[in-house]
């Protein structure tokens, strides 16, 4: 099925204007309700900045990462002149891997995971980025479904999140909208 078939076509979150996306109305009030006065946000998965957006309005600074493939709907410089609008709003063209030198250990007070979603993207991107976390990091890590509830066979969040819990590399707190939402375990995991 066409990306844009299935993409929230409203327009506004609180009033202010918002680019197009998956991010169910539900999903934008939970960037809401954990960006708020958080210092870094770092967002895995642009597409168009709709989430982007909505946690500009809350976070002091936002980064957000996407490698803007070939074949995909969103185009790097359309995105880029839209979010330049907000100040608080980095972005960076690169996969979730090669971005990783840009963040200093220990930094990130919110990582929200909506890139790949595969296992092996969710748990490798959350490995990767564990470091650049703060002890009392917030991890928000979107599902996926299409509108008629399937799902492609490459897609499997939960088998992701279920082997960072089953490794104690996350409490879930949260599992709401399309989210699965966990504070990290830095003293219990081996991974550094
Ligand atoms: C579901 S969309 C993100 C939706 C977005 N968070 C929003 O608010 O609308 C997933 C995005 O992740 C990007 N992506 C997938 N794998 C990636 C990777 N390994 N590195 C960087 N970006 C990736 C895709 O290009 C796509 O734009």
């Amino acid at each position: 099925m066409p990306v844009n078939d299935f993409l929230d076509k409203s327009k506004t979150f609180e009033g202010k204007e918002i680019p197009e996306g998956q991010l169910i109305l539900q999903d934008q009030q939970l960037l809401k309700k954990y960006s708020i006065n958080k210092n870094l946000v770092v967002e895995l998965g642009t597409f168009k900045g709709r989430g982007a957006v909505i946690l500009s309005m809350f976070a002091k600074q936002v980064i957000t990462v996407d490698f803007f493939g070939k074949g995909r709907p969103n185009n790097y410089e359309l995105v880029k002149k839209d979010l330049d609008k907000h100040k608080n709003i980095k972005l960076i063209k690169k996969t979730t891997r090669e971005a990783i030198d840009k963040f200093q250990n220990n930094s990130i007070d919110l990582l929200i995971q909506d890139a790949g979603h595969s296992i092996e993207a969710v748990v490798d991107d959350i490995k990767a980025y564990f470091p650049k976390l703060k002890n009392d990091a917030i991890v928000m890590i979107h599902d996926f479904k299409y509108m008629d509830g399937s799902c492609d066979a490459s897609m499997d969040v939960k088998g992701g999140v279920k082997y960072l819990v089953d490794n104690k590399m996350l409490k879930l707190i949260e599992i709401a909208g399309w989210y699965w939402i966990g504070k990290i375990h830095k003293e219990y995991t081996t991974w550094n």
